[in-house]
């Protein structure tokens, strides 16, 4: 398996630019949401959701300012959710260090997430397009479905499947449901706004979007194995969505392009963090 950095050399320098773009736009007016903004920036993650825009930017065109803009987006929006994930879950810890709801509180974390979502929307708007503003919001109201749904039913999740066999097939449904929600349909958008940014047409728009609700689901359910959660269906889902997400992969014409694709979902399938 290769290193995320090696896979994504086709777009390292562009990723620098959305870098230096996504620090210029994460700047707020006052204090103390600055220096969240900035804690944010600076305790970043692994900027998969970017990577894909990007990536399905430059499979069908040239990356240009409405791409970062559109990653930009897209990670404002998992920011947000995941600085709120970590007060729903009184988790203390993200990404190594300490939450924004540990290093601050709950109601600063909230707002500063809220600060996010709305920067986001500001930056939709500031966009112009109705079918990017209308994919992007509808993902991010699916992802607080999908996690109350999670809060509601999957702690008892494993044992229902157990205990009930018969109950399995609706258990894995409402299984996927909610990770798609949750994660998958993110990803999804990130892969349609990416492609929307160029002259892709709309073929191409569904065909990339494809890949990356599957590539959405496989990431979700190997980190469900690495935080040993929902371990048996999510490992009994594992190969045919890895299979799925290599074979969306398919239609489109061998490039540098494709190849970091696949790599990043033999990365996402194989990696240990
Ligand atoms: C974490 O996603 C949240 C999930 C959807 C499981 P990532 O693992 O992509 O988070 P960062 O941005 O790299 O920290
Ligand atoms: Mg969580």
């Amino acid at each position: 398996m290769k290193k995320l950095n090696d896979i994504i050399s086709p777009i390292s320098n562009e990723l620098q630019q959305f870098e230096a773009f996504f620090d210029q736009t994460m700047k707020a007016e006052t204090e103390p949401m600055d220096s969240i903004m900035r804690y944010v920036r600076e305790t970043r993650g692994k900027r998969l959701r970017p990577i894909l825009v990007l990536l399905s930017a430059k499979l069908f065109g040239e990356i240009n300012q409405q791409t970062f803009s559109g990653a930009t987006i897209v990670e404002m929006i998992h920011s947000a959710t995941l600085i709120h994930d970590d007060v729903v879950d009184d988790d203390d810890i993200r990404r190594g260090q300490s939450s924004v709801k540990a290093r601050w509180d709950n109601s600063t974390a909230v707002l500063a997430g809220d600060y996010l979502l709305a920067k986001a929307m500001l930056m939709l708007v500031q966009l112009g397009d109705f079918g990017i503003m209308q994919e992007m919001l509808h993902t991010a109201a699916s992802m607080s479905e999908g996690e109350l749904l999670q809060n509601q039913v999957i702690e008892n999740i494993d044992a229902i499947a157990l205990q009930a066999q018969h109950n399995l097939p609706t258990d894995i449904n409402q299984y996927l449901d909610i990770i798609t929600r949750k994660t998958a349909m993110l990803m999804r958008s990130c892969c349609a706004v990416g492609a929307l940014s160029t002259n892709a047409s709309s073929k191409q728009v569904k065909e990339i979007s494809d890949f990356g609700l599957n590539f959405g689901l496989l990431f979700q359910l190997r980190d469900d194995i690495l935080d040993n959660e929902n371990v048996e269906m999510a490992q009994a889902l594992l190969p045919s969505y890895y299979e799925k997400t290599l074979k969306a992969l398919e239609g489109f014409a061998p490039s540098e392009i494709t190849t970091a694709l696949r790599d990043l979902t033999v990365f996402c399938a194989e990696r240990e963090g």
